[in-house]
């Protein structure tokens, strides 16, 4: 069933009168322990850090949306994926950009069908009659918050790179992180039959405001340790040599020390490895390294960077003249 489906279902059964507020029970099998959690993440693909588990069972246990912050390709977005797809949830993704509004966000008024409606309408009807009707279900068009909110199955919300919105979208979810759910004014207020699974993402790219921070528990996602980051190179490209893995991971871990714009991620060293892979290489030689740098290193400067300090840093061979 598509999300859109499940919303629509949804949105009926989760419909109030004006006004009204419709109790509805939680519909949440959480996880019984932090091991569950860490062994269910790992069973999908995804191997969590050291919080990473807790927070996400402490999330799904208090019913907490997670605010998961950290540079660019450490598996924010991915850890969302993953626990959506461990839980047997449907994951509803809302990308964030600059701009994003309610009507994008969360719901719209159809007014083509609307109209068409009115224009059907014939002669003589009263127009309390038609404008009840208009103002139906069967006119809206939810978004993905009002689809998380209105489905009748539990689902994982993912609000990505929500430092991408202004303020004034941040306070459009106060409403909806602390009490999960929506008021429309034409219909009421629709409530979360089931609670959601909410996890924020954020490349610290503006501060988001305090009022955010206190509805969230808060995810701390950097760059792995030497160990943590083999197991997750290891994962995704099992068929590289043991020993190329392990090397990649320290020379990884020796560009990261240099002063870079854009320090390569858990994500560039993944598509290292299968480049590597790729080409058969079974040693990373000064020479296989200057070949393929610019997978992990995407800036002018920092190539320049890179190619000076790391050859040596690391004791490669010196280039043949
Ligand atoms: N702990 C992990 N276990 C397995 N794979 C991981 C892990 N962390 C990251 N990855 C992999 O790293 C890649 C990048 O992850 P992801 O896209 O989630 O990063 P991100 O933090 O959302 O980046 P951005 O801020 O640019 O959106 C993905 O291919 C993902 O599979
Ligand atoms: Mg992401």
């Amino acid at each position: 069933m598509s999300a859109m489906n499940g919303t629509g279902e949804g949105a009926k059964a989760a419909r109030t009168t004006a006004g009204d507020t419709l109790t509805l029970p939680l519909g949440m099998e959480a996880p019984a322990s932090v091991d569950a959690v860490d062994a269910g993440l790992r069973s999908v693909g995804y191997l969590p850090g050291e919080s990473t588990a807790l927070v996400a069972y402490l999330a799904a246990r208090l019913g907490k949306p997670v605010l998961v912050e950290g540079p660019a390709g450490v598996g924010k977005t991915e850890l969302a994926k993953a626990l959506a797809s461990y839980l047997g949830r449907t994951l509803i993704r809302l990308q964030c950009y600059e701009g994003l509004d309610e009507a994008k966000a969360l719901y719209e008024w159809n007014y083509r069908k609307q109209l068409l409606r009115i224009q059907a309408e014939a002669a003589g009807t009263g127009w309390d009659a038609v404008q009840d009707d208009i103002f139906g279900e069967e006119f809206l068009l939810a978004r993905p918050l009002m689809t998380a909110i209105a489905s009748c199955e539990p689902v994982v919300l993912l609000i990505d790179e929500i430092d991408k919105t202004d303020q004034e979208f941040e306070a459009m979810l106060l409403e909806l992180l602390s009490d999960f759910q929506i008021s429309i004014p034409e219909l009421g207020r629709i409530e979360a039959r089931t609670h959601p699974v909410v996890l924020l993402t954020s490349n610290n790219s503006r501060e988001l405001t305090e009022a955010l921070k206190r509805r969230c528990l808060y995810l701390w996602l950097d760059y792995p340790c030497a160990e943590h980051e083999l197991a997750i190179v290891r994962l995704h490209t099992p068929e590289l040599p043991e020993s190329v893995a392990a090397k990649l991971v320290e020379v990884i871990a020796q560009v990261r020390t240099l002063d870079l714009k854009k320090p390569p991620s858990i994500a560039e060293s993944i598509d290292w490895a299968r480049a590597l892979l790729l080409l058969g290489a079974d040693d990373i030689t000064e020479e296989v390294f200057r070949e393929t740098m610019s997978i992990i290193v995407k800036h002018r400067t920092d190539l320049d960077v890179v190619a000076e300090r790391v050859g040596v840093r690391l004791g490669l061979a010196p280039r043949p003249a």
